[in-house]
């Protein structure tokens, strides 16, 4: 059994090599992304690991087809970008690590929010220039907000916990609402959610169904001064519509860890290039904006448990046909 990992970085080597050593199975670690190219380079393995945020190659699965790879394991939750239908037209089974730590995704979220809150930006400004002072950057406290969460799956529900710690009054929507939080009752409908919540925070995948539910169409259903969070994916939110609201305060702030144009910038060293995305230039110049790039899966624990159930998916998959995280 042999199996090839894509766009490995340092930070993940030593679980790789400590994993391959443990199970006696050689892993041959790449920092190539997978693309048309490097694609060729899975020639001759059983196992395939991905891990990139931006679009996987449209021949993927046409080409690991024809070196028989068995199974493509993706080293993180969301799947959004692979192509489900076309693997399973080649009997490839696809894996996912739907669990490596919602708490990191979740904690991530609130440290973000409350930067907005407390007006972090503005204070940092300030300070880089010595001036000391408070006024007039009042803060505001999550214990006195409604905090509506979309998507209460792992991360929804985690960041669900951290909320009620804090105090804030909690609503929420899925469309398979979670039977435990039901019976709480703190569903409503999504259109309540956005007529109620002062805080908005994202949480489910993204899907064609929900594609820029975020849009000027339900901006404008929600409260004067709302705040938006979303650390899921870039493609919920129509980031047109998201900055003109913050322009005009109907969106007081928001807290971004995912951008949907994203794949070129985040996680690539820009220095001292010029940025030819206008829109992203224009989120980083926001006062009310918090962005990061895509990294609140970002903790020594969540890096160790994506390294280490993708490589332990894919060899049960080998070997039995099946693994526990497959995704359909
Ligand atoms: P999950 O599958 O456990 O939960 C997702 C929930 O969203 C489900 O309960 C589902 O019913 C619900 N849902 C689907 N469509 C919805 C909609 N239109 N409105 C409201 N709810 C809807 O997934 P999870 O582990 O909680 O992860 C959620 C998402 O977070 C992932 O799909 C991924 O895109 C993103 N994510 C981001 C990071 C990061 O580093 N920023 C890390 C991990 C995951
Ligand atoms: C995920 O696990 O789905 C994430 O968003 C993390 C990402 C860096 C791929």
């Amino acid at each position: 059994m042999k199996f090839v990992a894509f766009n490995v970085r340092d930070d993940e080597r030593k679980y790789f090599e400590n994993w391959s050593k443990e199970n006696k199975i050689e892993v041959t670690l790449l920092k190539e992304e997978l693309t048309s190219t490097t694609i060729a380079k899975a020639k001759g393995y059983d196992a395939v690991l991905g891990f990139q945020t931006g679009n996987y190659p449209d021949n993927l699965f046409d080409e690991l087809a024809k070196f028989n790879v068995k199974v493509f394991s993706v080293r993180n939750v969301g799947v959004d970008n692979v192509d489900l239908e076309t693997a399973g037209k080649y009997n490839i089974t696809v894996t996912n690590v739907p669990a490596y730590s919602p708490n990191a995704i979740a904690e991530f979220t609130i440290t973000q929010l409350l930067q907005l809150l407390r007006k972090q930006n503005l204070f940092r400004q300030r300070m880089a220039k010595q001036d000391f002072r408070w006024a007039p950057f009042v803060g505001e406290e999550l214990g006195h907000m409604t905090v509506g969460v979309m998507g209460t799956g792992r991360i929804g529900r985690a960041a669900i916990q951290i909320y009620k710690g804090f105090g804030a009054k909690v609503i929420a929507y899925d469309p398979f609402p979670n039977p435990q939080l039901e019976k709480e009752g703190i569903y409503v409908s999504q259109e309540e959610l956005f007529k109620q919540a002062d805080v908005i925070t994202l949480h489910m995948p993204a899907t064609d169904e929900n594609y820029h539910c975020i849009n000027e169409d339900s901006i404008k259903l929600m409260k004067d001064g709302v705040y938006i969070v979303n650390a899921a994916r870039g493609a919920l939110i129509d980031t047109e519509a998201l900055i003109a609201a913050l322009k005009n305060g109907k969106v007081k702030g928001a807290a971004l860890d995912t951008y949907e144009n994203e794949a070129p910038i985040f996680n690539h060293d820009l220095s001292g290039q010029a940025i030819n995305d206008p829109m992203f230039k224009e989120l980083l110049a926001m006062d009310n904006v918090v962005l990061s790039p895509h990294i609140a899966f970002y903790t020594e624990t969540a890096v160790q448990n994506m390294v280490e159930v993708s490589l332990a998916s894919a060899k049960k998959v080998v070997e039995t046909g099946t693994a526990k995280t497959i995704v359909q």
